[in-house]
């Protein structure tokens, strides 16, 4: 019989529990390697108090033994039909039906919020192929009802980067882009650009591809950004930025890394151009600059994360040039309920 308990972030003992559950699901099907969101990275996000989104986790007992986490993300200011799902199961705990127990419990709790499209994702080594047939996450989101909406990428990139190949791919870029002021930074982001960077930043989930994800454009909410800036301090994470201004200030283009002090790895947030400023080679430029000060500044991250969409061959490219190489398969599901 299950018990679903919801937990209290500041209980550090069952946030611990359930982070070894989520870590250890995780690595039993990603790779022991694999990067996964360290464990005060996760405390402090399931402690956010924020008026954009609601966070719940939850432990699963099956008589008397933890067995499984769940968590679910409630947006609150845009996509309010939406609830995203996670189930982790203790290795030595599948295939007696925990995943579908938690996973329906998880479903009524989202249904009971008034949410009706369920979201998910799972991910499986690169090397085992992109139909993900015998993965656990993508077999269990199979026999659940969950639609394949959207298949993605990770790529890793080695640090460090060859200062000549910075070089040529910035001789490259600027030939084209000579309009445009480049400007980077650690930390928040300055208060001049805040407006256009929040703008640029709300509208990349519905301006990258999409598939057949049923999302709406995120809201501009620079309260929003400024409380997710605080909980990178809290995370231990450092963000790096970089944008191009064009002539009358307004920001084109901007892209960032987010460094984790804890796992000690960097990832790539968002990239986007806007759309009358493509075709300056602007992607590349922002990118070129980021990583430069990346590895002035952090010369001891040794490894980029970063996920696109399969199908956006205009990003890959660019990822590809800089020495990015496939590393897992990211299936995004969704179910209307
Ligand atoms: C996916 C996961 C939650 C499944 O947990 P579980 O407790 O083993 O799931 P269940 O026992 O309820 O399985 C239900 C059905 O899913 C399918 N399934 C689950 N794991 C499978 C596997 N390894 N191979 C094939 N089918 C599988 C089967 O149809 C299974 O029914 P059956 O056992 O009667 O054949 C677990 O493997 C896990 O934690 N994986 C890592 C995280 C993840 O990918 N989560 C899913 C996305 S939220």
């Amino acid at each position: 019989m299950l018990e679903l308990i919801r937990i209290d972030p500041f209980d550090d003992t069952a946030v611990d529990l359930w982070w070894d559950i989520y870590a250890a699901a995780e690595r039993a099907d990603r790779g022991a390697e694999t990067a996964v969101w360290t464990r005060g990275e996760s405390r402090h996000e399931l402690q956010q108090h924020t008026e954009a989104i609601e966070r719940r986790a939850y432990l699963a007992r099956f008589d008397g033994e933890v067995v499984a986490g769940g968590r679910l993300a409630l947006p609150l200011r845009d996509n309010r039909r939406t609830a995203s799902l996670g189930v982790h199961v203790a290795p030595d705990f599948r295939r007696r039906g925990s995943g579908t127990a938690v996973l329906s419990a998880l479903e009524d709790a989202a249904r009971s919020a008034g949410r009706s499209i369920l979201t998910s994702n799972a991910s499986w080594p690169y090397a085992a192929g992109d139909d993900g047939a015998g993965v656990p996450g993508r077999e269990f989101a199979r026999r659940h009802g969950y639609a394949l909406a959207l298949g993605d990428v990770q790529s890793r990139l080695r640090l460090p980067l060859d200062a000549e190949l910075l070089d040529d791919l910035e001789r490259e870029a600027s030939a084209r882009h000579s309009g445009y002021a480049l400007r980077s930074w650690i930390g928040s982001v300055p208060r001049t650009l805040v407006h256009d960077w929040a703008e640029l930043d709300a509208s990349l989930e519905t301006e990258a591809p999409v598939g057949d994800l049923d999302i709406e454009p995120a809201s501009v909410d620079i309260a929003a950004l400024r409380s997710d800036e605080t909980l990178l301090a809290r995370q231990n994470r450092r963000s790096y930025g970089t944008v191009a201004q064009d002539a009358a200030g307004r920001v084109a283009a901007y892209t960032q890394l987010v460094v984790s002090g804890d796992d000690g790895n960097a990832y790539q947030w968002g990239t986007l151009v806007r759309h009358e400023a493509r075709g300056n080679r602007l992607g590349m430029a922002v990118k070129v600059a980021n990583l430069r000060l990346l590895q002035q500044h952090a010369p001891v991250v040794r490894s980029i994360y970063t996920y696109n969409a399969g199908v956006n061959e205009h990003m890959l490219a660019i990822n590809r040039r800089l020495g990015f190489a496939p590393s897992e398969h990211m299936a995004e599901f969704q179910k209307h309920v």
